[in-house]
């Protein structure tokens, strides 16, 4: 399979990137697919019962993805989430290296995720999205 850009940017073998989702983007989930070249994305809900911690669930899954790959993996974080500052506490806490925001105004944590030294991607579902999302500051209207 082509090798792209995508490739050396994220450390993986082929441009294949799973989608974050909810319920089921589970440790066991993403390392299968971080170990067959892809890039496996946990969620922060993954596995979790309904009225869990997320938080907790989340530093789980991290390590629990470390255990099963050496190869990266990302974190999919919804921004439309009250919590969604709180899983980003997580995600820096616990070093995780590539986020992945989606369904809301990524100029709120884009910047300090860079800062940071964290590579975002980020869930549009039209070019005008991206480019707004490309721009996009605090405040702006996404
Ligand atoms: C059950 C389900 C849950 C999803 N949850 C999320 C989510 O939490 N975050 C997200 O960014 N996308 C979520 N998505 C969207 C997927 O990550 C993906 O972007 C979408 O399914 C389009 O990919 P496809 O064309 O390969 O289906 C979800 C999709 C499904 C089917």
């Amino acid at each position: 399979m082509k090798r792209t850009r995508v490739c050396d940017l994220l450390g993986i073998e082929y441009p294949i990137i799973q989608g974050g989702m909810l319920w089921l983007a589970t440790a066991e989930l993403a390392s299968a697919v971080s170990n067959a070249g892809g890039l496996g994305v946990i969620s922060p809900f993954a596995g979790m019962e309904k009225d869990g911690d997320s938080s907790r669930n989340l530093e789980l899954q991290i390590t629990r993805v470390r255990d099963l790959t050496e190869k990266p993996f990302g974190v999919n974080i919804p921004l439309y989430l009250q919590e969604s500052g709180i899983l980003l506490d997580v995600i820096l806490k616990k070093e995780v290296r590539i986020v992945i925001t989606a369904g809301g105004d990524p100029g709120h944590f884009t910047d300090l995720l860079h800062q940071e030294g964290r590579k975002v991607l980020h869930v549009v579902i039209s070019v005008r999205q991206a480019q707004r999302a490309e721009f996009s500051k605090v405040g702006s209207h996404y």
